[in-house]
């Protein structure tokens, strides 16, 4: 996917209470999941509320140039016929997936599974990105990583395995990529492929693995972990996938309607996965005015709708073992903490330096330059709050869109307007945040 090449400046000013409705897009998770997971099936898979955003496309893009046929069928509403686990045809040009971490590093999974070569590239900020993670568990499966720029980074090019090896793996950080990309590329091995985490992460994978008829059985292990394995060369069969809300974009809504004083805001079918829902438990422990109505289940997820009011917030301490939980919600926590009275410490967040940007000296940065006091100690951020922020400054994104819109939503609250460098991003995940905001009342411009 092309992003356009132009900085886009963007304001956020002192707001009136926020008040409406308003669905956010589709998860991003499960969106470049169902893709790829689609485009390895035999058969039409359909998608209903699919993101609609530069990551996923990129991926559909990259999935078109293995040899899926993909379609969009309506309104977030897509339509897949995929070539079968192993079947991917060799890309005649590099895939490029853009800002995508998650669609790169899946994809790589799904691609070592496959007699071909391909290259993987993407912008700047995936240029940046580490690789190897991923790649090292996949030459273990038989993938040969043939070339990568310094330090294991894209463009990288990977010979898939002709005939693939289970294996067992323990991943060295908790990422659900990892597990993902190992379990993927596990598909198309005989046997088994036991991926074991020592902390939980999102699990998305392994639902909708088991929704397209894999077999995937997940066992405790240790206090926190989990043993998931995977019998490898299943039939898969095409699947109807429904994306709920994705709670990462809706954190963005939820926290501009806590720190803007009067506001009262629904938030509709947001995914409320235990793996998924940090951000949730933590706002809740700071005393956030959050109702959570309707629980029910979509698409094999569990999903709620949230009703945020505008309220005080006190400083909250944020323990490492929770990361894995809402690991990309640091940015947005940090600015709902400026507007906390006292001093909120979020441990344990080395993982935060290799996102879309360094997320703990972004965050730390764009707090300062709006007169807040912020420290990273080690791998720990902490804010000080004092309840109100002054702003005033401007913003570098590096890139990144949830640092774009974690300091636009701090903007609607400070005293004096908070400015991005450039909110171009924002479209890789949230397309519409700008003017859904706007339309619960944001002052953005
Ligand atoms: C994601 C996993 C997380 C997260 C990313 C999406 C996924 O990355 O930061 O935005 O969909 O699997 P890691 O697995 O590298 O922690």
């Amino acid at each position: 996917m092309q992003h356009a090449a132009t900085l886009a400046p963007l304001t956020a000013r002192r707001s009136g209470p926020l008040k409406g409705r308003v669905r956010v897009p589709g998860d991003k998770s499960m969106s470049v999941r169902s893709l790829i997971l689609g485009a390895l099936t035999v058969g039409e898979t359909r998608v209903e509320g699919m993101l609609e955003g530069e990551d996923a496309m990129s991926t559909a893009n990259a999935m078109r140039a293995l040899g899926a046929t993909l379609e969009r069928t309506g309104e977030q509403a897509w339509r897949i016929m995929g070539v079968g686990v192993s079947g991917f045809a060799e890309p005649r040009a590099p895939l490029d997936f853009g800002n995508s971490g998650t669609g790169c590093r899946l994809a790589m999974g799904a691609v070592a599974g496959c007699p071909i070569t391909a290259v993987f590239d993407g912008d700047a900020s995936l240029r940046s990105r580490p690789m190897r993670r991923i790649l090292d568990p996949l030459a273990r499966m038989g993938a040969r990583t043939v070339a990568t720029a310094d330090g294991g980074r894209l463009p990288a090019t990977l010979r898939g395995a002709v005939d693939p090896l289970p294996i067992v793996y323990e991943i060295p950080v908790p990422s659900a990529q990892i597990k993902s990309a190992v379990l993927l590329a596990g598909l198309a091995a005989p046997g088994t492929t036991t991926v074991i985490e020592k902390e939980a992460t999102r699990d998305h994978t392994e639902r909708l693995l088991r929704l397209f008829g894999a077999e995937v059985a997940v066992e405790p292990h240790g206090g926190e972990g989990r043993r998931i394995t995977l019998t490898g060369q299943p039939e898969l069969a095409a699947a109807h996938v429904r994306v709920p809300a994705d709670p990462s974009s809706a954190a963005f809504p939820l926290v501009a309607a806590l720190i803007v004083p009067g506001s009262d805001v629904i938030l509709e079918g947001v995914m409320t996965n235990p793996l998924r829902a940090g951000l949730l438990t933590t706002l809740l422990e700071m005393g956030a005015g959050i109702e959570v109505l309707d629980r029910r289940q979509e698409g094999g997820e569990d999903v709620a709708d949230l009703r945020v009011r505008g309220s005080e917030l006190s400083a909250v301490d944020v323990p490492a073992a929770r990361a894995p939980t809402m690991i990309d919600e640091y940015p947005i926590l940090a600015v709902a903490a400026a507007f906390a009275h006292g001093t909120t410490i979020m441990r344990g967040l080395k993982e935060l330096r290799v996102k879309e940007s360094d997320r703990l000296a972004a965050v730390a940065e764009g707090l300062r330059a709006n007169g807040v006091t912020v420290e990273i100690d080690g791998d720990d951020l902490i804010v000080h709050g004092t309840g109100t922020v002054a702003g005033g400054g401007l913003v570098a994104t590096h890139m990144d869109h949830r640092i774009a819109m974690s300091f636009l939503t701090m903007g609607l609250a400070s005293a004096k307007p908070v400015g991005v460098d450039d909110a171009s991003f924002i479209a890789t995940s949230f397309p519409g945040f700008v003017s859904m905001l706007r339309g619960l009342g944001a002052d953005l411009s």
